[in-house]
Formats: C-alpha cells, sequence, structure tokens
C-alpha cells in the first residue's frame, strides 16, 4: 500500500493525528478509531500529563502492573511492583521470594556507583603538548566552569569525581576524549552528566584558542565530536546474593546434592556458552526491567548496559554465579545498573510514585539493589523450572489461560479446563478442541457467529 508523507504532525491536534492515522493507515476504520480512544482516561489532567510524557500520543498503552510479595532483602519485607506483560514473570518471582525467605532472604550490596561521560574530540598535532596544557591549564577550569551546573548536585553528595584525558588515537588517527567520572547521588544523572559534558567542551575549546602553546593549524583542527553521558556503567554495580547450607535445597522428588549439582551445571553452561548465556541472562532481565519500568527508569540503558558488561571479557557470559563450599550453595548477581530514584517518571508517573512508596521511597543505592534481587530471584526460579520440572508446566498453565481469554470463557469454563489440564499437555489445538467440544460447536468460527 502506498502512503503519502505527512507534513506538521507533531502541530496538529491530538484529534487531527488520530484522524489522519486512521484514514492514512487503517481504511478509516470506526473500531481503530474506537479502539484508540478506548484507553483514553476519563480524568482529563491525568490525560494530559500522559500525553505530554512524549510526542504524538494518541492513547495510552496498557501493561500489566503486578506485584510480587514475600521478598525478604536485607531483613526487610518487600513487596516488588513489576510492570512485565510476560505472563509468569511475577508469579515465578514470587515463587522464588517465598522459596529464600526461610532461608534468609536475599542480600545486596552496592559494590561502586560511578556513572561516566565523555567529550569525544580531534586534534591533529603535539600529542604531548595537548596531554601537559590538559593537565597544567584545562583541567581546574573545567571543575570551575561547571560550578553552576554542579552546585546543587555537590550540596547532595555528589557532583564530577575524576576527569582525565584519554589518547585514542592507537585505534583512531587524532582521536582523543575527556573522559569523565560523576556521582549523581539519587537521580540517574543524565541531563546534569550531559550539561557537564558540553560546558567541558566549550572550555576545552576557549583555553585552546586561547592559549599560546600552540600553532594556529593545531587550533583549527580541534573538532568537538559529540558529548554523550555513557550507558556502560562498569563501576556502578551493585551484588544481590542468596545463600543456604546445601542440604537445604531439596526440590520434590529431587535430592539437594542432585538439585545443586544440576542448578550448578545451568549456570556454567551460561557462563561458557553465549547461546546459552544470552536466554539466561534474557530470564534475568524479565525481573529486572519488570521493577525498572514500574519505578520509572530507562530499561533500555539497563539494558545496554547489562549486556556490555556480560561481554567485558571478550566473550558473552552469565550475569549470575554459583559457588558452593564448606557445604553452603552461593548464588549472585552482580549487575552494573545506574538508577533514579529522584527526577525523571519518578515525581511524575503516579503509579511509578505509588510503586517507590510500596518500597519505602528507596534511595537509588536500595534500589539498585531491590531490582538486583528481582533479576537474580527469576533467574533462580528459571534454572529451579529448567533442571527439574522444565519450564513449560507453568508456562503452558499462563499460555492456557491466554487462549482461555481469547476465547472469552467463562470463570466456570476457566475452572473446567485448568483441571482438565492438569495431567495433559496444553497446545492451542488441543485447547480449542475441547472448547469446542464442551460448547457443542465444530469450530471456533462457529462459536464466533454465535
Ligand atoms: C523466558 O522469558 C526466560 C527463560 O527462557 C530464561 C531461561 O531460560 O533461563 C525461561
Amino acid at each position: 500500500m502506498n502512503h503519502t508523507p505527512v507534513e506538521g504532525f507533531s502541530k496538529m491536534s491530538k484529534e487531527g493525528k488520530i484522524e489522519w492515522l486512521v484514514n492514512e493507515y487503517l481504511d478509516g476504520s470506526e473500531n481503530a478509531l474506537q479502539t484508540l480512544k478506548q484507553y483514553w482516561n476519563d480524568d482529563v489532567e491525568l490525560q494530559r500529563l500522559h500525553d505530554e510524557f512524549s510526542e504524538n500520543t494518541l492513547s495510552n498503552f496498557y501493561m500489566p502492573f503486578g506485584f510480587a510479595p514475600n521478598f525478604l532483602i536485607d531483613d526487610e519485607l518487600h513487596c516488588l511492583p513489576m510492570a512485565i506483560e510476560e505472563s509468569s514473570v511475577v508469579a515465578a518471582a514470587s515463587k522464588a521470594a517465598k522459596f529464600w525467605i526461610s532461608r534468609g532472604g536475599f542480600k545486596t550490596q552496592v559494590i561502586s556507583k560511578t556513572k561516566l561521560g565523555q567529550v569525544h574530540f580531534m586534534f591533529k598535532g603535539d600529542k604531548e603538548k595537548l596531554e601537559h596544557f590538559f593537565i597544567e591549564t584545562v583541567l581546574a577550569k573545567l571543575f570551575i566552569d561547571t560550578e553552576a551546573i554542579t552546585k546543587n548536585m555537590q550540596a547532595r553528595g555528589g557532583g564530577i569525581l575524576n576527569l582525565k584525558l584519554v589518547d585514542k588515537t592507537a585505534e583512531m588517527d587524532h582521536y582523543f576524549q575527556i573522559h569523565a567520572e560523576f556521582d549523581t547521588v539519587d537521580s540517574m544523572g543524565a541531563n546534569f552528566i550531559n550539561s557537564c559534558l558540553e560546558q567541558f567542551a566549550q572550555t576545552l575549546k576557549r583555553e585552546l584558542f586561547a592559549s599560546d602553546s600552540f600553532t594556529s593549524e593545531e587550533k583549527e583542527s580541534l573538532q568537538i565530536v559529540m558529548c554523550i553521558l555513557s550507558n556502560y556503567t562498569p563501576e556502578c554495580i551493585v551484588r544481590a546474593e542468596v545463600s543456604c547450607p546445601v542440604e537445604d535445597l531439596e526440590e520434590g522428588n529431587v535430592t539437594s546434592a542432585e538439585f545443586v549439582e544440576k542448578f550448578t551445571r545451568a549456570v556454567r553452561i551460561a557462563e561458557i556458552e553465549p547461546y546459552r548465556a544470552a536466554t539466561h541472562n534474557k530470564g534475568i532481565m524479565n525481573g529486572v526491567d519488570a521493577v525498572v519500568i514500574a519505578t520509572g527508569n530507562d530499561f533500555r540503558a539497563v539494558e545496554a548496559c547489562a549486556h556490555a558488561y556480560a561481554s567485558r571479557n571478550g566473550k558473552y557470559s552469565s550475569l549470575t554465579h554459583v559457588e558452593v563450599k564448606d557445604g553452603v550453595f552461593r548464588f549472585w548477581l552482580d549487575l552494573p545498573i545506574a538508577l533514579g530514584t529522584v527526577g525523571g517518571l519518578t515525581s511524575l508517573h503516579p503509579l511509578v510514585k505509588l510503586a517507590l512508596q510500596v518500597l519505602g521511597c528507596p534511595n537509588a543505592e536500595k534500589l539498585m539493589g531491590i531490582v538486583a534481587v528481582g533479576g537474580l530471584a527469576q533467574n533462580f526460579a528459571a534454572l529451579r523450572s529448567l533442571v527439574t520440572t522444565g519450564i513449560q508446566q507453568g508456562h503452558m498453565k499462563m499460555h492456557l489461560m491466554n487462549i482461555l481469554n481469547q476465547l472469552e470463557a467463562t470463570e466456570a469454563e476457566r475452572n473446567y479446563f485448568v483441571n482438565f489440564f492438569k495431567d495433559k499437555t496444553v497446545s492451542h489445538h488441543a485447547v480449542i478442541a475441547e472448547f469446542c467440544k464442551i460448547r457443542g460447536v465444530k469450530s471456533v468460527e462457529e462459536l464466533k457467529k454465535g
């Protein structure tokens, strides 16, 4: 189908945008129009708030907002808010929480919380002269010139931690960086970091042009390429862990020693085998992202960082590790993660505010720990199923519910189906066949007609 480009879309009214979209891409369907409008909130102010989070907002996109209770984290009980569409993630988290509550719970530790940014620039000239000039002339001015930006952050206990010039010319001709380290306390700090970096670039340019040490060719060669924070924060790390005596890990008819052996092997496979590691880490991110989204943080940044970290030794590997020593099983996750509990959506989105309230209004460090626990719990639950019953048992139960929802099954029918599939394999075909049988029809089409 051919479409015509639209001019000034962002300036159209919401109604105008919807009309254009429906006519251009949805055959003018009244049904499509109603679907978009059906998700508007009756509270006009609340709707305006959501519209303004982003550009060209036409409707609201719902995600399930669930809670996983009974998380004992550093001796405090928590109920984890989780925004996630994948069936079984919240149930798996709750199950893992329940398992560990009687085994000492989860422990967390923020190992470091340095955030990073870089000014990428090109300079064709004397490297040693540049290095000397950076240390003697520029460095102190970078701090002075950013005082207006850093004042509030310093009052909160953060600010710029360290600045250095990095010579990258071995990898790309004439390429240098100002590599900057920051403590952004309880904010994610993206705006703060980027504002500092842009000021660093201006200061560098101004000082180099004012200096007598460089030739005019050298001065002209300076080109700022870009100033941007790095989402790779290997120095912003939290550890979440669980541990218990091996004998406390009996699993149904699997002995504790057998369970530990199987579990440990599964983790080792994810440590050495990238194909498995990607799926293993995806399971961790099921728990991480769900809490990150619920608490108004940037899950794309969190994902980018986690996977970069998982590859830090040149081969993609597991983010979790396991150890069995002196009869004690220890399972942990080292997660690099930059989070905020102030700024951004945290003070704007009513459900984010509620989620943070449920978590006891944590600071950024505490939230790092809680999120990491969500990831570790998820990984524990997935591996526990994978090495014992298999993952499909739990998944298919949720799958069954989704199919029954699509079929608009009644409460009595749902109960019948849960019972019916207790000892049978759930498949789309089998559910439909049984559904048609109990409704006395030959096909789903017949059902729809009726
Ligand atoms: C599914 O979303 C996540 C799992 O595949 C994770 C894993 O295999 O470890 C179950």
